[in-house]
């Protein structure tokens, strides 16, 4: 029974699967699907089976949660199937490292990420944003767009400036192309964990070494290219170069800052615009919240477009993007690897057993939401919020949460704020969309809308 006897020998139930491969299919197939009926038919703390002698323990209730990547934090890494493929393209920076060279790395870049840092770059997305509003408009009444790759485009663009002052975006840049080539690697290394080794010349391989190269060497050229002007610049790189730590004295070496930038661009680009598409298809069934958001603008002074500092000024627009991120987490699940023997619940989780937190869940559990899949940013509005600290939790938590969340937060909010004081925004009926869980949470094949000017 839980709670009652704390022996290595028992184990909460869970599935077996197939008596070889265990669930490890199941799980790469319908990740999202998996997680649900693991929940539904085992509760809230299971053990899947992965393959033979090799299990995961899915944890769903908010005290685990916050064990896991808070109070024992310590005792947890990222495994290797997570950290591999995202270290190929992005080496040793502050996703995929560890122990003192993270640390370090954390520190250093914190001071990129403060308020008043932020504030600068909030500058640039708004007017990025617009630009991109800008755009739009120039189309006819009505016109049919897929917001997704809109919102794509606009915050790979926003990640480019904002790192440091180039359009990624752009066809011709070269930069942007091998990003992509790199990106699309990853995706299909983190799915795939039976394709051949990356120093095996496939033809995949090959694509992905030659972006690789392109990538590092841009990369390294602009920081050289910066040492030399010796001049101190307001994007990310710029802090990044300028930072030093506070005990030794030392900045970053030039290939831990290449690994930072790729790491920032990997992790900052694809996860706001995921949560963005998603605003977009859930406001789009929801006309009436959409029109209270574009109020909400419009009561801006002068009715101007929003700017940094308007933010405070847009509690509903907020609540809409915290909202997307309960209903449709980008990251929807953190694995992680035991270092020792853990206890939760009355049972030993053994040393070397993977774990998994999984927001897709928790975010979803009628315990603590009610009506749990109805959209309502109002929820995110009331004052007596009851709710246990990691029943919401988009962002991870403890010292590997994400260090881009009020930048990811400011982002999302100026984007829908910016777009809806200009459009209203319809969705296309008919179309089929479902979550496509390959990398961030997307929808997938896109979301088509028409856009019409207010
Ligand atoms: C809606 C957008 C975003 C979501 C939902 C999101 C989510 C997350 C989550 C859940 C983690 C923790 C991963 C783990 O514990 O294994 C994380 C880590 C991280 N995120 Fe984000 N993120 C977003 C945007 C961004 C942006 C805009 C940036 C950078 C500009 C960024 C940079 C990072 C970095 C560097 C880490 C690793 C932090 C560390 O381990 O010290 N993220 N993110």
């Amino acid at each position: 029974m839980p709670g009652t006897l704390n022996s290595p020998r028992m184990q909460p139930p869970g599935p077996r699967g197939h008596w070889l491969w265990g669930c490890s299919g199941e799980l790469q197939r319908d990740p999202l699907g998996f997680y649900e009926r693991t929940w539904r038919e085992y509760g809230d703390f299971a053990r899947v089976r992965i393959v033979p002698g090799m299990y995961l323990y899915m944890l769903f209730r908010p005290e685990d949660v916050e064990q896991v990547l808070v109070r024992n934090h310590r005792n947890y890494r990222k495994p290797d199937f997570f950290n591999k493929p995202l270290g190929s393209v992005a080496g040793r920076g502050l996703v995929t490292s560890d122990g003192e060279l993270w640390k370090t790395q954390r520190k250093l870049a914190q001071p990129a990420f403060h308020r008043d840092r932020l504030a600068l770059l909030g500058v640039t997305m708004a007017e990025t944003a617009e630009s991109c509003a800008e755009e739009l408009s120039r189309g006819a009444a009505g016109q049919t767009v897929d917001i997704q790759q809109v919102m794509s485009r606009l915050t790979l663009k926003i990640a480019g400036e904002t790192l440091f002052g180039a359009d990624l975006s752009s066809e011709a840049s070269s930069l942007g192309g091998a990003f992509k080539t790199a990106f699309e690697h990853v995706h299909l290394r983190m799915n795939n964990q039976m394709l051949p080794p990356e120093w095996i010349p496939t033809a995949e391989n090959r694509r992905f070494r030659r972006a690789k190269a392109v990538l590092d060497r841009v990369v390294e050229e602009m920081i050289q290219a910066r040492r030399r002007e010796n001049v101190v610049r307001n994007d990310l790189l710029g802090t990044l170069l300028a930072a030093r730590d506070d005990e030794t004295g030392k900045g970053m070496s030039d290939a831990q800052l290449r690994d930072e930038v790729l790491t920032l661009l990997l992790a900052g680009n694809d996860t706001v615009g995921a949560a963005l598409s998603w605003s977009w298809y859930l406001l789009g069934q929801h006309p009436e919240i959409q029109d209270e958001v574009a109020a909400e603008v419009k009561n801006l002074p002068d009715s101007r477009a929003p700017m940094v500092g308007d933010l405070a000024a847009l509690p509903l627009t907020r609540a809409v993007f915290e909202e997307t991120l309960r209903l449709y987490p980008p990251a929807p699940g953190q694995p992680r690897q035991a270092l020792g023997p853990d206890e939760m619940n009355g049972y030993v989780i053994p040393k070397n057993s993977f774990v998994m937190v999984c927001q897709w869940v928790t975010h979803r559990d009628p315990q603590f939401w009610t009506d749990p899949n109805t959209f309502n940013p109002r929820r995110f509005l009331a004052d007596d919020d009851q709710r246990p600290k990691f029943s919401y939790f988009p962002f991870g938590g403890g010292p590997r949460s994400c260090i881009g969340q009020h930048f990811a937060m400011m982002e999302g909010i100026l984007i829908l704020a910016t777009i809806l004081r200009q459009f209203r925004v319809e969705l296309v009926p008919g179309q089929t969309i479902e979550p496509d869980t390959t990398f961030t949470l997307k929808p997938k094949p896109g979301v088509n809308v028409r856009l019409w000017p207010r």
